[in-house]
């Protein structure tokens, strides 16, 4: 997540009765740390799951629980709390409160400032499967959907009643993630991005290989910040200790070939390509089949060495090519290599990292090299860089017009 991506937001967090309740305060903890503020208010239900008290400490404010507070000057906490809202998360959501919202009831204060609303909905289910399951269940979600709310989840799996099905809360993360998404332009809609991330491994013998710093950071910070722009993503990475970005369909590689073939498998069906990993040049000719053993007259083993397919490079000379994008880490003068780059490897946009070694770090500093000029992006952590980027990418699109 990038350094406090929420701030500004303020979000009313509605928690209705259900087991799911304790996964809330995890919840509140990712709002409040990246940067959001968060006005819990609970049902008479919620507070039988998990105490106001506790909400109240990790939120940070007072939570409401009564249509009748008296802390409301006007006596208005329906109005007063859903006015300040850039979005209301009700989560968990029970069975009661879906079958309520469906029908515009208005019969405690969390339905009520739902109801008197003037932004954003989203809810985040939480019941048990046959609940979920129940044809009345099925039409209020439907009739929700119809009415612009957004319905996160529910997850599928084990149930606190020890029954397993479709019903569980996403978990916290899941919905952080959810929230986070819905807050970003929608600049890549209806797009399909295809990204490289991370460094390749290539392998001598059955233990041991040639790999290089790269974290994949960067590459999976790019990821999740074209999924919440929209865009169908699929993430070719090599061996990299990082989560999947929510909502993005993940492939593990480990050498360039691998990684060039799971590519241009992939590659016709997308219509923008990010080459981010950091690809091994060259592999070994011939793979030991065996541990390579040191010997009694400490010879020192040899490797012939051959070049591994360019996959950025492939990508571009496609016949139609996707909308190309590569990364440079050079050792200096990016200046100079970062345009010759991007000449050579014929793509309309060569992302260059400034700096002698990014590799690992939070953030990073870049310039843009294309046909019309060099532009240097300012230094950022690299989700906060990633959404930027993405930007620049969605503007630069042949047909950038046709989206919003
Ligand atoms: O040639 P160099 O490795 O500096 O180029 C960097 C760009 O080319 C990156 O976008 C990288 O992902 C891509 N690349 C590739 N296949 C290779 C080598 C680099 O796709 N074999």
């Amino acid at each position: 997540m990038a350094t406090a991506e929420l701030t500004g937001k303020h979000l009313v967090l509605g928690m209705t009765g259900g087991i799911a309740c304790y996964k809330i305060a995890e919840l509140t903890r990712l709002l409040t740390k990246a940067g959001a503020t968060v006005q819990v208010a609970m049902t008479e239900a919620a507070t039988q799951f998990i105490t106001p008290v506790t909400m109240q400490a990790l939120s940070g404010r007072p939570v409401y629980t009564s249509q009748w507070d008296a802390r409301i000057p006007n006596n208005m906490a329906h109005i007063d709390l859903s006015r300040e809202a850039d979005a209301i998360v009700i989560a968990p959501a029970s069975t009661d409160f879906l079958a309520k919202l469906a029908h515009g009831i208005a019969d405690d204060l969390l339905s009520t400032l739902c109801v008197a609303r003037d932004c954003p909905l989203l809810v985040v289910p939480a019941m048990n499967r046959q609940m979920w399951m129940n044809p009345a269940t099925q039409r209020n979600v439907a009739q929700l959907r119809a009415d612009g709310i957004e319905v996160l989840g529910p997850d599928s799996g084990a149930q606190a009643c020890g029954e397993v099905g479709d019903g569980r809360m996403l978990e916290p993360e899941a919905t952080y993630e959810a929230i986070a998404s819905f807050f970003q332009p929608k600049i890549l809609a209806g797009r399909r991005v295809l990204l490289t991330a991370g460094p390749t491994f290539e392998p001598l013998d059955p233990v041991r290989g040639i790999t290089n710093r790269s974290s994949g950071k960067m590459g999976f910070a790019l990821a999740r910040a074209a999924q919440q722009a929209g865009a169908d993503v699929h993430l070719v990475a090599g061996p990299v200790a990082l989560d999947t970005p929510w909502g993005v369909l993940r492939e593990d590689v480990q050498t360039a070939q691998q990684m060039h073939d799971a590519v241009m498998r992939a590659v016709p069906d997308y219509d923008i390509f990010i080459g981010v990993a950091a690809v091994a040049d060259w592999r070994v000719d011939q793979v030991s089949d065996h541990k390579i053993k040191k010997t009694a007259d400490k010879a020192l083993p040899t490797f012939t060495f051959v070049e591994n397919p360019d996959i950025l490079a492939s990508v571009a000379k496609l016949p139609h090519p996707p909308f190309c994008v590569g990364f440079a880490a050079e050792s200096g003068n990016l200046e100079v290599h970062g345009e010759e780059k991007r000449v050579r490897k014929s793509v309309p946009l060569l992302i260059g990292n400034l700096g002698p070694q990014t590799f690992g770090l939070d953030d990073n500093e870049v310039i843009l090299f294309e046909a019309k000029g060099a532009t240097r992006l300012p230094r950022a952590d690299k989700q906060t860089l990633a959404h930027a980027l993405i930007a620049e990418i969605a503007r630069r699109l042949p047909d950038a017009s046709l989206i919003s």
